[in-house]
This record gives structure tokens, C-alpha cells and sequence, in this order.
């Protein structure tokens, strides 16, 4: 399984280098699933169906994302949301739970509901992928990095690390600058200096991280900026790659699903304001401070601003205007994969995991609105 997987990354890239892949078209099941059945017939690179090559490329690329944002909030879910038929798997933990709650009370819920819309964007993309006979996404074969081993997780393998986290809490004075665009080049303070340093979890690792107090409150803590972060990721990512989709369904289709990531991250963005200033007691670096008193406080950090301040957009002659921030779309694709794996979000996963994820990306980032 493995070396069928290497042949085909490695078949991929040398089309992409303009070689002659004939005769190499053995396809590593497990990869991409193919929605015809004659393997041999593959052409030298996946199957587009009825959709442009671009769009289909766009589109695999998001259900990538998908399918990795399910993976993680599925572990946040097991361990601190509310475990049922819509979203199976694991029994909670008490105590996180409790830490999370004092973000918001209903922290459960909305870890609940975030976890099944990530499942059914993934699952809806793929489907429509392959209703178009275009080649679906399957990260099955790299589900090999270990569970929390805190009561309340399945024991299973998976896709990414929430026990090892650098969280970029930058988004929080980005979308309350008045004056700065990352689009323009410009760079944001974090709201949190500490989490973007070092590793950090969000999930309780074992049950010894359930104690003291403030510990479990530093993890959930870490978990509240950390949805935030992720979720900032999806609400520009959509508008990114929506501007170079052709087909006008793949344009509804981003158009519906990115403003669900900003649902997200709306509500993201107000609780992350209510974590409790603290010092981990287990960790003396990591201090989440006190955002409405000074040296915070202020436009840039107080906690009532939840909404994105109107900012420069487009051009600087244009009047300010509120709006999500980044949507540059060159390049929008590969620069959420950097984002989430310098995130430390895929500490452990092969090689051959990251030349996946960065192929799936080139191919969306060389996609072109009205070009097949
Ligand atoms: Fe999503
Ligand atoms: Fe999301």
C-alpha cells in the first residue's frame, strides 16, 4: 500500500515536471478513489470528469481541508462536546468539559455542531465530485497518529495532533484593525503571544492533565483560540479559491460552504474572549493575559469586539469596508497548507502525507476561472 502510494505521488510529480508518465499508471489505492473502475485506462493525472480540471482540482483540495478539519474537532468533540448519532465517538471528558464551559456554557454544543458540519462539507464535496466523475479524496491510509489517551477518547488513529499546537492568534487583532490588511502585507500582534510559541495542547494529553485548575483551564484555553484559528483559515480560504472557479455549481458550492466557516468563526472569535487569564501552572511560558487591561485593551484587543473592524480592502484609494481578511487568491491553497502544518497540526505524519497535501494544493493554486 505504501509503495503504491510513493509510485503514484511520484508519477504525479514527474508530469508535473513535463516527463512522459506512460506505462506508469498503477494508482495507490487509498489516495484518490476513482469513480471509474478501469484503473488501467487512468489518464497521467486524476480524473476531472464533467468539471474543469481546475475545479476539480479546487475542489479536492477542499475536501482535503475537510476532511482534516473533521479529524480534529471529531478528537475535540469526543473529548469535550456532546457525543451522539450525528456525531459519534468517544464519552467526554468531565473536566475539560467543565473548562471548557467556562468559555461558554454552551461550548459542548457548538464543538458538537461544528464537528458535523465539517463531516458533511466533506462528505458533500467528495459526493460531487464524484456525481461529476471526478476523483475523490480519501486521507484514510495516513489515520496513524495517536489518540489523547485522556478517558473520554477513542482509541483510533488519526490525522492530526492537537497535543503539540503553535496557535497563531493573530486573527484576533487582524479583524480589529481599522487601518491593516494581510492582503496589503501587513502583520497583526497576537492576542496571545505565549500559544504562538513552543507546543501547546488543546486536548488533555492523559489524565494527569486534568489537574490542577488552571492546567485543564490553560488546554481548554488553548482549544477556545485555537477554533478560532482554524476556523479564520476556512472563512478566508473559501473566497480565496472561489475567484478561480469556473463552473457556476462549484461557485455555489464555495459560495454556501465558506460562509459557514465564518458562522464558526464568529462565534469562535466571542468565546476565545472569555478564557480565563491565567499561567499553566505546568507551564510557567504559558500565560493567556487579561486582553481588556493594559499593556492590551483598546480597539485592537478588547473583548467585546467581535465583529471585523472596516479596514483598507483592494485598493487604499477605495473608503475603508468590512470584510474578511485575507482573500488574495494567488497562491490561497498552499498558503492554508503551510498555515495548518506550521501549526504543528501534523507533527508525526509521513512524508509521504505532506507531498500529498502540497501536490493537492499546486493543483488548486494552478487553477483558472474559464479555463478548463
Ligand atoms: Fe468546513
Ligand atoms: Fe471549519
Amino acid at each position: 500500500m505504501k509503495n503504491q502510494l510513493k509510485t503514484s505521488i511520484n508519477r504525479r510529480t514527474f508530469v508535473k515536471n513535463g516527463l512522459t508518465a506512460a506505462g506508469a499508471a498503477t494508482v495507490g489505492a487509498g489516495m484518490l478513489a476513482h469513480s471509474s473502475s478501469a484503473l488501467g485506462q487512468k489518464g497521467p493525472e486524476e480524473h476531472s470528469g464533467r468539471l474543469t480540471k481546475g475545479d476539480a482540482a479546487i475542489l479536492r483540495f477542499l475536501a482535503a481541508a475537510e476532511i482534516l478539519e473533521t479529524d480534529l474537532w471529531q478528537q475535540y468533540n469526543e473529548l469535550g462536546g456532546i457525543q451522539d448519532s450525528e456525531v459519534p465517538g468517544g464519552s467526554g471528558s468531565v473536566l475539560y468539559t467543565a473548562a471548557l464551559a467556562v468559555l461558554d456554557a454552551d461550548m459542548a454544543q457548538y464543538i458538537h455542531d461544528n464537528t458535523e458540519d465539517e463531516l458533511t462539507h466533506e462528505v458533500f464535496i467528495n459526493a460531487f465530485l464524484a456525481s461529476k466523475g471526478a476523483d475523490t479524496v480519501n486521507l484514510d491510509e495516513f489515520r496513524t497518529l495517536a489518540s489523547s489517551k485522556a478517558t473520554g477518547a477513542q482509541q483510533i488513529g488519526r490525522l492530526t495532533n492537537l497535543m503539540q499546537l503553535t496557535v497563531d492568534t493573530s486573527w484576533w487583532t487582524r479583524y480589529r484593525s481599522g487601518s491593516k490588511n494581510p492582503d496589503f502585507g501587513d502583520s497583526f500582534d497576537q492576542a496571545v503571544p505565549s500559544l504562538n510559541v513552543g507546543q501547546h495542547p488543546a486536548i488533555p494529553k492523559t489524565d494527569d492533565d486534568l489537574t490542577p485548575d488552571d492546567h485543564i483551564q490553560a488546554i481548554a484555553n488553548t482549544a477556545g483560540f485555537h477554533f478560532g484559528t482554524i476556523e479564520q483559515g476556512g472563512t478566508s480560504l473559501y473566497p480565496s479559491l472561489a475567484q478561480r472557479v469556473t463552473d457556476p455549481d462549484v461557485l455555489r458550492i464555495v459560495l454556501s460552504i465558506g460562509p459557514t466557516e465564518a458562522m464558526h468563526f464568529q462565534t469562535w472569535s466571542d468565546k476565545a474572549g472569555n478564557a480565563r487569564p491565567l499561567t499553566d501552572p505546568k507551564d510557567s511560558s504559558l500565560v493567556f493575559p487579561d486582553l481588556n487591561s493594559p499593556p492590551f485593551g483598546g480597539e485592537e484587543f478588547q473583548t467585546n469586539l467581535i465583529m471585523p473592524e472596516p479596514t483598507i480592502f483592494l485598493s487604499r484609494k477605495l473608503p475603508a469596508c468590512s470584510i474578511v481578511r485575507p482573500t488574495a487568491t494567488k497562491g490561497a491553497a498552499m498558503g492554508a497548507a503551510n498555515f495548518l502544518t506550521a501549526m504543528g497540526l501534523f507533527i508525526g505524519q509521513s512524508s509521504a502525507f505532506f507531498e500529498l497535501l502540497r501536490d493537492l494544493a499546486e493543483d488548486a493554486d494552478d487553477a483558472k476561472r474559464g479555463h478548463g
